[in-house]
């Protein structure tokens, strides 16, 4: 009998990746393996949000000062869980929680990564069924294996990530993943209700025509970005004219349109609010990560996102990010302001 083996899914790859590393554990595909089961766990959620009693808000605001909704809650909690449960976290860091959680007993305290997550970004879109998603990273531990995790497991800068992704609950639901190894889209599968690969060894083209930027802001902006976002609306016709502004408002959906097409996502810093609005930890150095890896390029303007030393969970940059060639042609128009 001939079976079709074209198609791995995500247990499959991850296992198949194993057999080229010497000495690997596992322990990472593990990890891979539980994120993927809460997003699954995320997705039917919000496949029935409208039915049952889920969108809206929770009533409270998080550690930012947002409001917090329903599903960011649900999405933090089945993160929370499927990694407290299985064998291969030591402990968490969320967009949703104050601190660090340090799952802190014998099994957990015996494993090597830590994971930082934004559990559900995106989710002032929630209500009006626009793609919404989840950002994950993953580092090795500093503090010796045995003991309960430290803020400085989570506090190392974005360079040491071990691997980083991101779910986006779309039209259709993908996990895209990357390691130092490359990055790759696994597309769920509801039938068989599998991350099944779709899109193997995602490149980042090296520039393309599209910039993502919120452009309500506009005249907060410095001078660079202004300049920059002005001369992608003034490219003429030998450069193919005008690029297209495209903004989804939740950074996983404009970033995987970015990855896959070519182009550039900004969230700059404003006068009112210089850092910006996104956080280093775990939404920024995630996504500098896999579009690096992708061959794309990520900074905060002028410094590589993934060199910057983080001094809280929690604080903000402001981010560019995207094609190599468009990245390097913003960081004129940025050495000017
Ligand atoms: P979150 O839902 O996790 O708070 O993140 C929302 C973020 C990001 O996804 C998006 O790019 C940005 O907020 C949009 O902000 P503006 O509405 O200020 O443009
Ligand atoms: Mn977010
Ligand atoms: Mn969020």
């Amino acid at each position: 009998m001939s079976v079709n083996r074209t198609i791995l899914t995500l247990d499959e790859f991850t296992i198949q990746q194993l057999r080229d590393v010497p000495n690997a554990t596992g322990e990472l595909s593990r990890l891979l393996r539980d994120i993927g089961l809460a997003a699954k766990r995320v997705n039917v959620e919000v496949n029935k949000a409208g039915l049952v009693d889920i969108l809206g808000d929770a009533g409270t605001v998080n550690v930012q000062g947002e409001e917090v909704k329903k599903l960011d809650i649900y999405a933090n909690d089945q993160l929370i869980r499927v990694l407290k449960h299985g064998i291969s976290c030591a402990g968490i860091a969320s967009e949703e929680l104050d601190d660090f959680v340090a799952f802190d007993d014998e099994i957990s305290n015996k494993s090597k990564y830590v994971c930082l997550f934004d559990p559900l970004d995106g989710s002032a879109n929630i209500d009006v069924n626009v793609s919404i998603g989840t950002i994950f990273c993953v580092y090795k531990r500093v503090t010796p294996i045995g003991t309960p995790v430290a803020m400085e497991d989570f506090l190392q800068p974005g360079h040491q990530q071990v691997a980083a992704g991101y779910v986006i609950y779309g039209s259709s639901t993908m996990l895209v993943y990357a390691t130092r190894r490359g990055v790759n889209g696994f597309t769920l599968d509801p039938s068989i209700g599998e991350w099944t690969l779709s899109h193997p060894d995602i490149k980042c083209p090296e520039t393309g025509r599209i910039y993502s930027v919120n452009h309500g802001n506009f005249f907060e902006y410095n001078e660079g970005v202004k300049k920059y976002i002005t001369a992608c609306q003034k490219k003429d016709k030998s450069n193919g004219g005008p690029y297209t502004q495209r903004y989804i408002g939740s950074m996983v959906a404009d970033v995987h349109r970015n990855l896959i097409k070519g182009g550039i996502f900004t969230y700059p810093g404003t006068t009112s609010k210089p850092a910006g609005k996104l956080r280093l930890l775990y939404e920024c150095n995630p996504f500098a990560f896999i579009v690096e890896v992708a061959g794309g390029k990520a900074t905060d303007g002028t410094k590589r996102i993934l060199d910057l030393q983080p001094t809280g969970l929690h604080q903000r940059t402001p981010f560019f990010v995207g094609s190599r060639l468009m990245m390097e042609e913003l960081e004129t128009y940025m050495l000017i302001s």
